[in-house]
């Protein structure tokens, strides 16, 4: 391919950046980040970063992480759902890469449901479908390649391989 800039996965909670990531970094050769895994390897899990040091840190933690990665050369990045949310992170951003992993909230819901994450125990499925919607209008402005990830992984991947390669 090309263009060698990084690709960054975007996305709600449960749209399988991580799945699908890997799947299309084995595909390209390329190695797969994970901002989520990343940080945890820094500052420890995610569940105790949100209830010592509150969310707030934690994007801060996400803006530190994305002016690192912006240069990112030959590389598949899965980022947490809310990292391309704050302004820091997409000026950083900016010029990047960026794949909106679109998936219906019902599907996202049914992978996250019981999870540990924070924002999953912290908010009613009618308060995670409200964060949903907002969050869907902000990945449609930033990302500019928009991806499907609902039938067999296999045909997400070599659609989204078409998307990047055009
Ligand atoms: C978050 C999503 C999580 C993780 C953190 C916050 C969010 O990542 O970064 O719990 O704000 O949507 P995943 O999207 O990988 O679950």
């Amino acid at each position: 391919m090309k263009d060698q800039r990084a690709i960054f996965l975007c996305g709600f909670m449960g749209a399988g950046k991580s799945s699908l990531g890997k799947a299309l970094a084995k595909a390209l050769g390329w190695p797969l980040l994970d901002t989520d895994q990343l940080l945890e390897e820094r500052f420890g899990p995610i569940p105790q970063i949100f209830a010592q040091q509150g969310e707030g840190a934690f994007r801060q933690m996400e803006a530190q992480l994305a002016r690192e990665l912006a240069g990112k050369q030959g590389a598949v990045i899965a980022t947490g759902g809310g990292f391309v949310l704050s302004e820091a992170v997409q000026e950083a951003l900016e010029g990047c890469r960026l794949v909106y992993l679109a998936v219906p909230f019902e599907t996202c819901y049914e992978r996250i449901r019981g999870s540990n994450r924070p924002l999953v125990q912290r908010n009613s499925p009618q308060q995670l479908a409200a964060l949903y919607e907002q969050r869907d209008a902000v990945y449609r402005r930033v990302c500019s390649i928009l991806a499907r990830n609902q039938g067999p992984l296999e045909e997400s991947v070599a659609q989204l391989l078409k998307q990047v390669k055009a």
